[in-house]
């Protein structure tokens, strides 16, 4: 950038209501740098060395077989495990400095779906940080949940018990949530495990809508199918970083044969 700071002052308002708002909203936000990460369960080595950066304004995948740490970049990044070395840095501080702005949607498989909650108290969990534990939620709380539960298509479900609720319901509501904490940052493990086509889509409508406003989002994705072709960056992981970046640069077959090894040559063909 060669413009002197006047100029840019100057025009600054033009040239980002020209360049949409997607990309003024973005300009707030940097990209989450991921530094050298390791992370051990006892003797087991889940991620070694792991350098990724998490861009703004886009969808970011991450992809890889089962067991190739996923689950664990996620949960590392968001320091519910810890890592024996590296660190996950977001602007001028460490991501978990700013935790007020994340969002988590965690596998399917560690959510307690016997909790006895209605979809409207789900939602509204995502507001607990904003009102403060034991607070009345103010309206805007309710507001913000209100219009949450609607993005989501799920308004008319907001008094059912969450365990009655189908998977492709489950998911919605819990996307809802994290929409209702208007968070900067979403962190999606395997969002689409148990959703149907229609489901599929709205979340995917959603995920894009998130990243065109300059969110972070980031989803782990296991499926190689077309569904791939949703996300614009993909990180390709089997315990170390593969390749990482562009969709289509990360997948071609010669990274997909050292994450997967021999099967999955002909994916590309298969998912065209
Ligand atoms: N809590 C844990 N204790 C011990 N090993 C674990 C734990 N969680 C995951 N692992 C192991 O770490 C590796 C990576 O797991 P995970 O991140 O869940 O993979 P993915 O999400 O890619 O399927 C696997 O070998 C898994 O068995
Ligand atoms: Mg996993």
């Amino acid at each position: 950038m060669t413009l002197s700071m006047p100029s840019l002052q100057a025009t600054s308002a033009g040239l980002f209501r020209s360049a949409g708002a997607a990309a003024c909203r973005a300009e707030g936000i940097a990209p989450i740098q991921v530094n050298h990460l390791d992370v051990f369960y006892r003797d087991l080595h889940a991620l070694e060395d792991v350098s990724v950066a998490v861009k703004p304004g886009k969808l970011t995948g991450i992809v890889g077989p089962n067991g190739a740490g996923k689950s664990t970049l996620m949960k590392a990044m968001l320091g519910l495990i810890p890592a024996a070395q590296g660190e996950v840095s977001w602007g001028q501080t460490s991501l978990l400095a700013q935790r007020e702005r994340l969002a988590y949607l965690p596998q399917r498989a560690q959510i307690d779906w016997r909790y006895p909650a209605t979809a409207w108290d789900v939602v509204m969990m995502g507001r607990v940080r904003k009102a403060g534990w034991l607070r009345k939620f103010s309206a805007t709380s309710k507001r913000a949940a209100e219009a949450a539960l609607k993005r989501v298509g799920m308004e008319d479900f907001a008094h059912r018990p969450i365990g009655q609720l189908s998977g492709g319901q489950q998911q919605r509501i819990f996307l809802a949530r994290a929409l209702a904490q208007e968070a900067d940052v979403l962190f999606l493990d395997e969002p689409l495990t148990g959703v149907d086509k229609r489901t599929e889509a709205v979340l995917f409508d959603i995920l894009h809508e998130l990243a065109d406003e300059g969110k972070i989002v980031l989803a782990v994705h296991h499926d190689l199918g077309p569904t791939i072709k949703n996300f614009d960056e993909v990180i390709l992981l089997n315990r170390e970083v593969v390749a990482s970046g562009v969709r289509d640069e990360v997948l071609q077959s010669e990274f997909m044969q050292q994450a997967y090894g021999g099967w999955a040559t002909n994916w590309a063909a298969a998912a065209a």
